[in-house]
């Protein structure tokens, strides 16, 4: 069984490496490189695999989930600047795929327990793009 707890934040981020010229930047990742940021409304969904617990009838409780995403990643994120401000996006790189693997870096021992883990971090960074991330593999 899948169970999934969408969430929204809003974040802004320079895409480039700096280890590049500004000109290579802006052939690998065009405007997203531009020198100031820009903005993005994200959407996110978290999705737990498990056995559906015979006393609650849950996999987890998603109100849980919510509580615990808000703690770890939506508090630290939202409005904030992925690049500047977000202790655990240091040094990293913000692209979406990025973004995903730090976020699953963030709660996977916290989700997971006997009888349930993480399975999976969706993250839309705008209506047409998207990545999921489902762990090492
Ligand atoms: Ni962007």
């Amino acid at each position: 069984m899948l169970i999934t707890r969408k969430f929204h934040f809003s974040a802004s981020h320079r895409v480039y490496n700096p280890a590049l010229s500004d000109e290579e930047n802006f052939r690998i990742y065009g405007k997203c490189s531009n020198p100031n940021g820009h903005g993005h409304n994200y959407v996110m969904d978290v999705t737990v695999a498990g056995e559906v617990n015979a006393e609650t009838g849950f996999v987890m409780d998603l109100s849980e989930i919510k509580l615990l995403v808000e703690k770890e990643i939506i508090d630290k994120v939202d409005h904030k600047n992925l690049n500047l401000d977000v202790d655990f996006m240091n040094g990293i790189l913000p692209s979406t795929e990025n973004i995903a693997v730090k976020f699953w870096e963030q709660i996977e021992s916290k989700i997971n327990a006997p009888g349930r883990k993480l399975y999976s971090i969706m993250l839309q960074e705008t209506i047409n793009n998207s990545v999921t991330y489902l762990g090492k593999k």
